[in-house]
């Protein structure tokens, strides 16, 4: 039975073989997304002509020695058992300087352009930074994408103007990572420490594929993002519409509560803001913060890199080039991120999924919000005034939530990315000598940056306290010493 269980297996063994090289054929068709061969930009067309350089040198190796080995087999085999076994023979100095010889050609054949090749482009990705810079950074498993000079950030999706050569710099903050767009450039390693480079430039309007073809862990097949070639004056209106803030979500609409929820529990990962330098700045703390926490404790770390989603609502894919944005898969994103996306940080890390997550109109609330995400038709949006009066105590607790307060800070002892505020009152007293509770906490809240408590980032947002009434501080301090 065993026999011909593998007689069968042995049998149809060719044909799979043969069925899985037709399907890797399959992906060298020219349209496919992840293809190399339609190439879309010359960049992308000298490494396909040296690939296919290589290819026709291989093609003739392979016929020559193959064709040999075959015409030998062929010539010399053993016709009859009578005939014995052939005369050998050891060495012949003339085939062995050739057949050394012979090779060495080919690899320069192959090496001279190839080499060539690599330093050209190099020198055009530094002389390309004078058109456009982007600044690409792997993270596990997502790419964020700042524009030098533009204050734009954003993730997963790089904008480029047609007809450009655009430098391009990887730089990587967990693990090795590779940049990769087949139908324009790549792949270069992203790595820890190291700034690599590489030139892009598309021929053609269009949204590229992309993909980390370096194995960075559970999610890397599914790190991919998209490059988005416009022509110059969308690419321009592009960068300004970055810059400008969405509207605010109406008063009491689902999306306002879900701004409320977002802050709450997203913000401290995931900022939706535009870059501003004071907002580098205190992203730049962040990080510094963030890396030393994950390096004391991975498994454990309470913020971690997570994509910036200025505008996210104007993306095209969520998950990092997963599926399509839309209302439904932002939905099943937030109900179970794992579903898009095996291996996610945000459904293992995130303190809203470690305690049970979201309930189902809490989701619809925070999608709500983030189809907001959009920029305001013409100009800078107005910030929506906020109603006095009330419990100055419950008032002050809403707005701890809404200024996004409790994103950094617990109530507790509990340490986010601030301290946790659980008996502030006393401490307060205490800390700065002439200050009494009161007059420590507001000072805080209107200059974040005069009493940073050590081992903390100096990374809370100064506008939080600028634009506040006064009765809206007092109600905050009045609720912040209320906790025990
Ligand atoms: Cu990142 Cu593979």
């Amino acid at each position: 039975m065993q026999t011909g269980i593998s007689k069968r297996v042995r049998r149809f063994l060719p044909l799979a073989l043969f069925a899985v090289a037709l399907a890797a054929v399959a992906a060298c068709t020219p349209d496919h997304g992840q293809s190399t061969f339609g190439t879309a930009g010359p960049v992308a067309e000298s490494q396909k002509d040296i690939f296919a350089l290589i290819f026709w040198v291989a093609m003739a190796v392979l016929i020559v020695v193959e064709g040999t080995i075959i015409f030998i087999a062929l010539k010399y085999r053993r016709r009859r058992k009578a005939e014995g076994y052939p005369e050998q023979m050891h060495g012949n100095t003339r085939l062995e300087v050739a057949w050394t010889i012979a090779p060495a050609v080919v690899l320069a054949v192959i090496a001279i352009p190839t080499v060539n090749m690599i330093f050209r482009l190099d020198r055009e990705a530094t002389e390309a930074a004078a058109n456009l810079e982007v600044v690409v950074t792997g993270h596990q498993w997502w790419w964020e994408i700042q524009y030098t000079g533009e204050d734009v950030v954003t993730a997963n999706e790089v904008h480029i103007p047609v007809g450009t050569p655009v430098r391009i710099v990887l730089n990587s903050e967990d693990v090795i990572h590779s940049f990769w767009v087949p139908k324009l450039a790549g792949k270069v390693d992203v790595i820890p420490g190291r700034a690599n480079q590489l030139v892009a430039e598309a021929s053609a309007p269009g949204v590229y594929f992309g993909q980390c073809a370096e194995f960075c862990g559970e999610a890397h097949a599914l790190m991919r993002f998209r490059v988005v070639a416009q022509e110059q004056e969308d690419f321009e209106k592009w960068l300004d519409d970055m810059r400008r803030a969405p509207l605010p979500p109406a008063a009491d609409s689902p999306a306002e509560r879900g701004r409320g929820l977002f802050v709450a529990n997203c913000s401290m990962c995931h900022s939706t803001g535009t870059h501003d330098p004071e907002q580098a700045r205190r992203e730049r703390e962040t990080q510094r913060f963030r890396q030393e926490q994950f390096l004391k404790d991975p498994e454990n770390a309470r913020i971690i890199a997570a994509p910036n989603l200025t505008h996210l609502a104007t993306r095209l894919t969520i998950g990092a080039g997963m599926v399509e944005l839309n209302e439904g898969t932002l939905t099943a994103w937030l109900r179970d991120p794992s579903d898009i996306k095996r291996g996610n940080r945000m459904q293992k890390l995130a303190q809203v999924y470690r305690t049970g997550g979201l309930n189902n109109e809490q989701i619809n609330q925070i999608v709500a919000y983030l189809l907001t995400l959009k920029p305001a038709p013409g100009g800078q949006a107005p910030v929506a005034g906020r109603p006095a009066g009330g419990d100055p105590v419950v008032r002050g607790k809403e707005l701890f939530t809404s200024l996004g307060c409790s994103g950094c800070h617990s109530t507790g002892s509990d340490q986010i990315l601030g301290p946790g505020l659980g008996g502030i009152a006393q401490r307060a007293a205490t800390r700065v000598p002439g200050k009494n509770a009161d007059q420590y906490i507001h000072e805080s809240v209107k200059k974040p940056g005069e009493f940073v408590v050590e081992g903390f980032p100096n990374a809370m947002p100064p506008n939080i306290g600028q634009g506040m009434s006064d009765d809206d501080l007092n109600a905050l301090t009045a609720y912040l010493k209320s906790l025990p």
